[in-house]
């Protein structure tokens, strides 16, 4: 896409670090859904609102701007974040994957441009998403669930509950504990994600239309 005014997408390499600043912003570069984003920041812009307002993706949506409602959720290096509570300028060569950059990989292999760049449907070593890793109809499986399940009314939530559903799981594969786990669980081994951990590693993405029911359907429809 073409960047709007204010950022360029220019290679990380190229970017001159000497250029002065007033005190109060800084220039950052992110990686967002493989590509890079050189952009002129004030100190206080968040992660939400540099991807919003700066980049021009609109897919994480600002609910409360506190961190209570979890619609802005996005992954950074593969971990999913409330993005209204992240500033920018601390997130400087970082990979971001957004909605718009989940429905370019094959399905099971994860979000697109995390650090893991063996990923498989990384062809490159990159850490870039590629059309090859697409499942036929561009939609990630977890999106297509969504929709096969009517996962959403309003759909305001709905970016922020992808992007939160494959963050847990990659959780739950990694072996990180949540608050429903068995405290006798081996540390390190996958937990299995039940729909009692599904429901308890979503339940900071809240839904005003209550799709709960549907949300959970659809999550489970993507576990292997
Ligand atoms: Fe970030 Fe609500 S907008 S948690
Ligand atoms: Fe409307 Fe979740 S679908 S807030």
């Amino acid at each position: 896409m073409t960047p709007p005014p204010g950022a360029s997408r220019t290679a990380h390499q190229h970017r001159d670090r000497t250029a002065p600043h007033t005190g109060t912003g800084s220039t950052v570069t992110l990686r967002v859904n493989g590509a890079p984003y050189t952009l002129d920041l004030d100190h206080r812009t968040t992660l939400l609102d540099a991807l919003r307002e700066h980049i021009g993706l609109t897919g994480a949506k600002k609910g409360c701007d506190h961190g209570q409602c979890g619609a802005c959720t996005v992954l950074v290096e593969g971990r999913r974040v409330n993005s209204c509570l992240l500033f920018a300028v601390a997130l400087d060569d970082h990979a971001v994957t957004t909605v718009e950059g989940v429905a370019t990989r094959k399905a099971g292999t994860g979000p697109a441009d995390t650090a893991d760049t063996t990923s498989p449907a990384d062809t490159t070593g990159t850490g870039h998403a590629h059309d090859t890793g697409t499942d036929g109809d561009g939609l990630h499986p977890l999106q297509r669930a969504f929709v096969e399940r009517d996962a959403f009314q309003c759909g305001y939530c709905t970016p922020g509950q992808i992007c939160s559903a494959l963050g847990a799981l990659a959780e739950a594969a990694a072996g990180h504990p949540s608050y429903v786990t068995d405290p006798g669980h081996p540390p390190g081994r996958p937990v299995t994600p039940t729909p009692e951990e599904i429901s308890e590693r979503l339940s900071g993405n809240l839904c005003r239309c209550g799709a709960y029911p549907h949300i959970l359907a659809a999550v489970e429809d993507v576990i292997e």
